[in-house]
C-alpha cells in the first residue's frame, strides 16, 4: 500500500521551476503583502508548492514611487525577521530587485541605478491600459549601459499581442519575456490567458513568474495542481528561472 501511494504521489507543481523572479511580498511597500505574517504565510505555502528561491520585486511606478534605499532597508529588515524565525520550511531569499514601470508617468534611466536581478537584469512592465508610450528609446539606453531587460507579463497588456510591431521590436532588441503563471490559469481573465498561451506556443517566453501579492494569489497558484494543460507546459518547457 505504501509503495502504491508513493508511485501515485504527485510531485509539487513547481518542481521544475523552483525560482520565482517576481513577487510583491516585502511587507507594506506597495499593493502586495501588508504584514510580516502575511509574507511568511505566503512564503511557507510557496515552499510547499516546490519553490526553493524567491526574489522580491516591489513596484517602482508613479502610484508607488518607492526609493531604492528605502526598499533595500526594508528588505534587510525582512531578511533579519526571517532569519530570527529560523523556519527551515521557507524558501531561500534570493534577493531584492524592482518591477519598474515605463509609461507616460514614470521612467527610470541607467544613471538612476535601479535594483536589478542578478546579472543586471532589469524587470520592467508597461502600462496595463494604454499604448501611447514607446519604451524603445529607454530600453536602448539600458541595453547600451550593459543591462538585460525582462518584460513582465506582456499577456496582460490589452494593446499588445504576438502580432504587434512593439513585441517584435522588443524581441529583436533581445528583451526577455516573462509570463505570469496565473495568467495561464485564467486569473486575469480569458484574454490574458489566451495571449499567454499564444506567447508560449510561439516559443518566446523565457521566464514564468508568480507575481504573488498576497494569499489570494497563493491560493490561485495552489489550484494549478489540477490544471493538466498548464502542468504539462510547466513540466515540458525550459525556462531560465533556475539560472537565477
Ligand atoms: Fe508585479
Amino acid at each position: 500500500m505504501l509503495d502504491f501511494l508513493k508511485l501515485h504521489k504527485q510531485s509539487p507543481v513547481f518542481s521544475s521551476i523552483t525560482t520565482d523572479i517576481h513577487c510583491h511580498l516585502i511587507p507594506g511597500v506597495d499593493d502586495g503583502s501588508t504584514s510580516l505574517d502575511e509574507t511568511v504565510n505566503c512564503l511557507r505555502e510557496m515552499a510547499k508548492m516546490g519553490f526553493k528561491k524567491i526574489f522580491f520585486t516591489p513596484h517602482f511606478q508613479a502610484r508607488y514611487p518607492n526609493q531604492e534605499e528605502d526598499i533595500l532597508k526594508r528588505f534587510e529588515l525582512l531578511k533579519e525577521h526571517l532569519r530570527k524565525l529560523g523556519d527551515n520550511d521557507l524558501p531561500e531569499i534570493g534577493g531584492v530587485a524592482g518591477e519598474y514601470r515605463f509609461d507616460n508617468l514614470y521612467e527610470k534611466h541607467p544613471e538612476d541605478k535601479p535594483l536589478t536581478l542578478p546579472g543586471k537584469k532589469l524587470l520592467c512592465e508597461l502600462s496595463l491600459h494604454t499604448s501611447d508610450y514607446s519604451p524603445i528609446e529607454v530600453f536602448k539606453q539600458f541595453l547600451d549601459a550593459g543591462y538585460s531587460l525582462i518584460l513582465a507579463h506582456p499577456e496582460r497588456y490589452p494593446y499588445l499581442n504576438i502580432h504587434s510591431k512593439l513585441i517584435s521590436d522588443i524581441l529583436n532588441m533581445g528583451v526577455k519575456i516573462q509570463v505570469n503563471i496565473l495568467s495561464l490559469q485564467g486569473f486575469y481573465g480569458v484574454g490574458a490567458m489566451e495571449k499567454g498561451y499564444d506567447y508560449m506556443r510561439n516559443g518566446i517566453v523565457d521566464y514564468i513568474a508568480t507575481d504573488t501579492h498576497n494569499m489570494r494569489y497563493v491560493n490561485a497558484l495552489a489550484g494549478i495542481e489540477h490544471n493538466k494543460r498548464l502542468r504539462k507546459i510547466i513540466d515540458n518547457t525550459t525556462f531560465l528561472n533556475n539560472q537565477l
